[in-house]
């Protein structure tokens, strides 16, 4: 298996591979992987003759220093894990240095809006910091695809706004979200869950899916305050946000409009962790 730490020699394998007219697909994860990555990967594999993985802890896309403290870093595990899966796989896992040069900061981005809407009010900095990486890992891998899930939804509206303003002919393919047994949304975060918060979680999944079976005859607002009382009082679970918002431009709605796509949104803290999930509505 091929792990590249320097931009040059990852650039100069790529470059080979154009002259080879190979189709890359391209997975880039902050790594901590779990069957959620990988079944981007299988995916990216069925459909692209080369695959390229990045692990990189993305420090411009934290806006909580506790969190990027605390993010999972099982790097040795990863590649054991991706070179089971198959040895062919690229895998780029590069310093900070390698990634930004000499100051490791943000570009700050107009996104049309997306930027400001749930994540992107409760993270502040943290859309700038996601495109600035992908910029940078895009440039140096230069896929045909890029594959991303949509459990990070906001994201992956963002990285199509994204390919579309920096001009990068790459095709971004969202793929659904992998979840537990138990309803759970897989994310490297799980990891940091301890016992009882873990049973806990899956109550997220639980109520999307009743939204989503409501959403046809219950109005946003009534829907939005039952979320909240779900998690009134709740011992281990604390709301940070709910929304129904429009697929189109993630703006939060109060009343429904006809042939509208729509999404429920969600965050949740449990204890220090900080949990995602969405549902299509219709
Ligand atoms: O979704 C993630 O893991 C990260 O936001 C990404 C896309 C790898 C950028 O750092």
């Amino acid at each position: 298996m091929q792990v590249y730490k320097k931009r040059l020699d990852i650039r100069a394998h790529v470059a080979d591979l154009y002259k080879q007219n190979k189709t890359i697909g391209f997975v880039p994860t902050m790594g901590a992987l779990h069957e959620g990555h990988l079944a981007l990967i299988k995916k990216a594999m069925d459909e692209n003759q080369v695959v390229i993985t990045s692990i990189f802890v993305n420090p411009t896309q934290f806006n909580n220093p506790e969190d990027l403290l605390n993010y999972p870093r099982t790097l040795a595990t990863d590649i054991a894990l991706l070179s089971s899966l198959s040895p062919e796989i690229i895998v780029f896992a590069p310093s900070a240095q390698e990634v930004y040069g000499e100051q490791v900061k943000s570009t700050n981005y107009d996104f049309g809006g997306l930027e400001d809407e749930m994540e992107g009010r409760h993270r502040p900095g943290h859309f700038d910091g996601v495109g600035t990486v992908l910029t940078s890992l895009f440039t140096i891998v230069k896929p045909t695809r890029a594959y991303f899930g949509e459990k990070d939804f906001q994201q992956l509206q963002i990285v199509k706004k994204l390919v579309e303003i920096e001009k990068l002919p790459i095709d971004i393919i969202g793929c659904s979200i992998y979840r537990e047994k138990s309803g759970l949304a897989l994310s490297s975060r799980n990891k940091r869950l301890n016992k009882k918060q873990l049973d806990e979680a899956p109550m997220i999944y639980k109520i999307l899916k009743q939204v989503k079976n409501d959403f046809g005859t219950k109005s946003a607002i009534i829907l939005s305050e039952w979320v909240s009382e779900q998690f009134a009082n709740h011992e281990t679970l604390v709301l940070e946000y709910f929304e129904i918002a429009k697929v189109s431009d993630l703006k939060s709605i109060m009343k429904k409009q006809k042939n509208t796509k729509y999404r429920a949104f969600i965050a949740v803290f449990a204890g220090e962790v900080r949990l995602i999930d969405n549902i299509a509505l219709n």
